[in-house]
């Protein structure tokens, strides 16, 4: 089995919330969406997962786990999923953790609110920084705590990290966990080893825990490579790393996640608060993929960085005053349009309504989102160029109405 990442997949009545459940997740109910497209002409450049089928040695896997036919509750009990998750953190990052370190769970995101809960005491918090990914903070306000923020600087398109102001605010004694995005959704960046080094000692030194969401970290730019975050604290137990499957694979629909906590007494209380049981289907698919995923995952970062070059290029040409880089990681482009539209312009609503393409403004992106957009190029050249066609023709059609 390979994958042709041109073939346009119809994924109507899949229930996917790529295409069918946007409208709940992007806007309040009392907005009204007057829609200029079919529903079924929208362009989704939306959530984070690919319009690409998943990968081949996760299907296969799943296949041959349907073959057994019961799907009682599972458990990760043997040890057969953390060799083949090990050996790839090894072969891809020359990284390693203890199998007792490795916990699943079924999403980042379940795991994001359970470790406000387990690792904030009353009156501590999480920090980020902004703009973030939204589930960062969902899951603090769940527990009802405000998330901290700490805005990033930004420079031509390219991001960084204000060290004064981490500083700062790490040493707030409220400030009890930082949760870092590594790579960065939405900028893209892929923080650097000394960048890491740097937030660590931050961090460390006042305190606070790292929970380094690492989800991305698969997804870079052919000859770009991941340093894990933990890989360069190797005696420090204060950092809990997030892994998954579903971004590099294509598998978020299957509900499984790695988190790894080093430390005994925060796994203890992983262990006694959170749900422990997983997928049948998607342990098998995690494991089929890091077995057997490799060569596919190659060949996806070719495709992406094509698509990302497509982009590039179509911006330059027909909106050269758009901000954009190419980012270091992840399927997601970061693009600034604030010399052409205006900043209390909703830009989820306006491309939606506009251009018929579903993708995310600033606004979905905790703080200092600006005037920009997140679009998923994850999905056929064909798609892509159809979306770029509509987002051009709508930024030219307020052009002239202005
Ligand atoms: C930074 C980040 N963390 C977590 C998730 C979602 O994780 P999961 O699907 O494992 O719950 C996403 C999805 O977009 C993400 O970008």
């Amino acid at each position: 089995m390979t994958t042709n990442f041109d073939e346009i997949i119809d994924r109507s009545n899949t229930n996917a919330a790529a295409v069918e459940g946007f409208q709940d997740y992007l806007f309040d109910a009392d907005v009204e969406i007057t829609l200029n497209h079919a529903p079924e002409d929208l362009v989704s450049m939306w959530v984070a997962d690919m319009s690409f089928a998943s990968a081949p040695a996760a299907i296969a896997a799943i296949q041959k786990r349907l073959a057994h036919p019961v799907f009682g509750y599972t458990m990760n009990f043997d040890n057969a999923y953390y060799d083949a998750f090990v050996q790839w953190t090894q072969q891809q990052y020359g990284w390693q953790f203890a199998r007792e370190a490795l916990l699943i769970s079924s999403g980042v995101i379940p795991a994001l609110f359970d470790l406000v809960d387990q690792l904030c005491g009353v009156n501590e918090t999480a920090l980020t920084l902004t703009p973030a990914y939204g589930y960062f903070k969902h899951a603090v306000t769940h527990h009802h705590r405000e998330l901290r923020t700490s805005p990033l600087k930004v420079a031509d398109g390219h991001y960084t990290i204000d060290f004064e102001d981490l500083q700062r605010q790490t040493a707030d004694p409220a400030v009890r966990v930082l949760f870092l995005c590594h790579p960065h959704n939405p900028t893209g960046r892929s923080w650097t080893d000394a960048e890491l080094r740097q937030i660590g000692e931050i961090c460390f030194e006042n305190n606070v825990i790292i929970v380094s969401d690492e989800i991305h970290c698969d997804l870079l730019r052919v000859g770009k490579q991941h340093t894990p975050l933990a890989k360069l604290f190797p005696d420090s137990d204060q950092i809990i790393t997030c892994m998954a499957p579903s971004k590099t694979f294509n598998l978020a629909g299957m509900m499984t996640a790695n988190i790894i906590i080093p430390n005994p007494e925060l796994r203890a209380l992983w262990q006694a608060r959170s749900h422990p049981f997983v997928s049948p289907l998607g342990l098998a698919a995690a494991q089929g993929a890091y077995e057997n995923g490799h060569d596919w995952l190659q060949a996806l970062r070719a495709y992406l960085d094509k698509n990302f070059n497509v982009l590039a290029a179509t911006l330059k040409q027909e909106l050269p005053q758009a901000v954009f880089q190419i980012p270091d990681a992840t399927y997601l482009a970061w693009v600034d349009l604030s010399a052409y539209l205006p900043a209390d312009l909703n830009l989820t609503k306006f491309f939606l309504e506009e251009a018929g393409v579903i993708m995310e403004g600033g606004e979905m992106f905790v703080a200092d989102g600006g005037t920009r957009v997140r679009l998923n190029v994850a999905c056929p050249t064909s798609t892509l160029l159809e979306g770029l066609r509509r987002i051009v023709a709508a930024v030219n059609a307020y052009k002239t109405s202005v």
